[in-house]
């Protein structure tokens, strides 16, 4: 285990990270640092192509840095096993992606409880945990319905809450307003917003849109793989 050596939920530091070897390597993150305050909505903005989701995939635990340091809520995300890191990714970290991600054949609330049943949650707590998850989403009245029966936005609503189901520390949230129109979109970011303030959780949230920048605390920006103007 890494000590803890800023008390910012996620650190990062002169990370790089290519794919592929020699002349055809693709640099996706060319000595990225930045932090993330405990508390604060953060939001990453960049060309496609830039690194977003590279950088994400690694402060998620998902993927793993060439070379750098990475902690996320104190630790230092090197000192962990893969065992290490799918604990980091079920206990700490919420993920939201732009595709949803729901399991088609399960109804709202059983989607949400998904992460629950990993961990082996007792089932009335899982019930009263998924219960108030959907009220926090604004969709107590829909948690029998499958993601197909259910709009874009608040199929991702239902992802936000699954991905709120256990606590996490950091949410990470990879371009979560892709696939909605505007208005349906802001909708989404606003609620991200709210449970920013409501859950006590840091986000990091990947995003093209520009409009949606106005509701994070910071913006980093992204360029072919650096951090650049912050
Ligand atoms: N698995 C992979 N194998 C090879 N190259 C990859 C892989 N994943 C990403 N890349 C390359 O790394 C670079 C950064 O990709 P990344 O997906 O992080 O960008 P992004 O900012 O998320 O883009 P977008 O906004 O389109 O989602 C791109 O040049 C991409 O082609
Ligand atoms: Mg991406």
């Amino acid at each position: 285990m890494g000590q803890t050596i800023t008390d910012a939920m996620v650190r990062v530091e002169d990370v790089h990270k290519s794919y592929g070897g020699g002349a055809a390597a693709v640099h996706a993150l060319r000595g990225v640092s930045f932090e993330v305050p405990r508390g604060e909505l953060v939001a990453l903005k960049g060309r496609s192509g830039s690194g977003k989701t590279t950088l994400l995939n690694i402060v998620g635990g998902l993927d793993t840095p060439d070379r750098g340091r990475v902690d996320v809520d104190g630790r230092d995300l090197a000192g962990l096993d893969e065992e290490g890191l799918l604990a980091l990714r079920r206990d700490r970290v919420g993920f939201v992606f732009q595709s949803f991600g729901l399991i088609p054949i399960l109804s709202a609330a059983e989607n949400v409880g998904v992460p629950l049943r990993l961990r082996g949650a007792d089932p009335r707590e899982r019930e009263e945990r998924v219960e108030l998850l959907l009220s926090l989403v604004g969709l107590a009245d829909h948690a029998a319905q499958r993601p197909g029966e259910l709009s874009g936005g608040q199929q991702q609503r239902v992802a936000v809450a699954r991905a709120l189901a256990n606590n996490p520390s950091l949410l990470i949230a990879d371009e979560p307003t892709g696939q909605l129109d505007a208005e349906t979109g802001h909708a989404v970011m606003e609620l991200l917003r709210a449970v920013v303030r409501s859950e006590n959780v840091t986000a990091l949230v990947a995003t093209h849109d520009t409009t949606l920048l106005d509701l994070a605390d910071r913006v980093l920006e992204l360029s072919d793989g650096q951090i650049v103007g912050h």
